[in-house]
């Protein structure tokens, strides 16, 4: 197998190389990654002389092109994404280009140079919201967010060109993901390095949200078993049944970071009418189909990633102390709100 793996340099994208590593010992790793804000070649060192890196953005076409063929890969993982919510709230455009604009790019280049497989790496988002139940892969998108809405388009894309070309694209939609090396601005990464060091952190409203939680390896593993297993033109969930308010998973942060309530600010929700309340699907499609199942239990593994950030301040120290971080947490959350936070 001669693997593209875009975005790696990111958070549930190094998680997949090191497992492809394992599992196709044997396997040439080629790896795409435009380095923004949240992708660092620090998150690929541990593998980084396994692979073959070119830095550049999935929506250049020639680009693309050039890395596949001379590459000579044959098998496509697009991890490439805007991924924050809430800097999609801010300024969508980014998220358009890269999340849609770039998946069209990317399934072009596949069936130009003939590329035996991709997998689109999707979320549970492009569902939007559900009060009871689980959303299946049937469900209809309706995204909440322009994040979600962008990646979205990246997954109608897949199934049109499946449909009108028969591009052998395979969608995962996983679930919210925890684990070594995510940016610090999402919720858990966001918490644990302000609470280690002495801050507080904005809880968005009551913290009553309930999201679906995964670990970034279980998630790797699922799209593997998608990329070997999946059917071409069909989407899996990929999702562990760890469903969790907010204010739930914020009380084992505080715990391992031996900090109290205090440190908890209840802010006005930013997201307001976007927030989405919460996310749960079913998984059995991808456990029937896939023979796929999570296997890291989320407690113990959400104290153990507490761990993971408290010993490796070397990896998240310089994402933090960086201007155009320190602005985003500014603009966002407001010049009082950060000096207080
Ligand atoms: P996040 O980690 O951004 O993931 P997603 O938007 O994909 O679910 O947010 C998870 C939940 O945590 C969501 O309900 C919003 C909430 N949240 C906060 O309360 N405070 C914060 O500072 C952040 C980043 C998120």
């Amino acid at each position: 197998m001669r693997l593209l793996v875009t975005g790696a340099a990111g958070f549930i994208g190094s998680h997949f190389v090191r497992l492809a590593l394992e599992r196709a010992p044997g396997a040439h790793v080629v790896v795409l990654d435009a380095l923004r804000y949240s992708g660092h070649l620090s998150t690929m060192q541990d593998f980084w002389e396994q692979v073959r890196f070119y830095p550049g953005v999935v929506q250049d076409p020639t680009l693309v092109g050039h890395v596949i063929e001379v590459e000579k890969v044959t098998h496509v993982v697009n991890f490439a994404a805007e991924s924050h919510n809430d800097r999609s709230l801010q300024d969508n455009g980014a998220f358009v280009h890269t999340n849609t604009f770039g998946v069209q790019v990317l399934l072009d280049q596949a069936r130009r140079h003939g590329v035996e497989k991709v997998v689109q790496v999707s979320t549970d988002e492009v569902y939007g919201s559900i009060a009871e139940g689980d959303f299946t892969e049937d469900s209809p998108l309706r995204p909440n967010t322009p994040y979600a809405a962008s990646k979205a388009g990246g997954d109608l894309l897949a199934r049109a060109h499946h449909v009108a070309f028969r591009t052998p694209v395979v969608v995962t939609r996983g679930g919210n993901t925890y684990g070594p090396f995510q940016y610090p601005e999402k919720l858990i990464p966001f918490f644990l390095t302000r609470l280690l060091d002495g801050k507080k952190v904005p809880l968005y409203g009551d913290g009553g949200q309930v999201r679906e939680w995964i670990h970034a390896r279980d998630h790797a593993a699922g799209v593997w078993a998608a990329l070997e297993r999946g059917a071409p033109g069909e989407a899996y969930n990929v999702g562990d049944a760890n469903e969790r308010t907010n204010a739930e998973v914020v009380r084992v942060l505080l715990e391992e970071t031996e900090r109290d309530e205090s440190f908890v600010k209840r802010i006005p929700d930013p997201r307001a009418g976007a927030h989405d309340q919460r996310y749960s699907m079913d998984c059995a499609k991808a456990r029937r189909d896939l023979g796929w199942a999570p296997e890291v239990p989320f407690e113990t593994a959400l104290r153990e990633t507490a761990r993971w950030y408290r010993e490796n301040e070397w990896w998240w120290r310089p994402l933090v102390e960086d201007d155009a971080y320190r602005q985003f947490v500014h603009s966002f959350y407001g010049p009082t709100l950060a000096e207080d936070l």
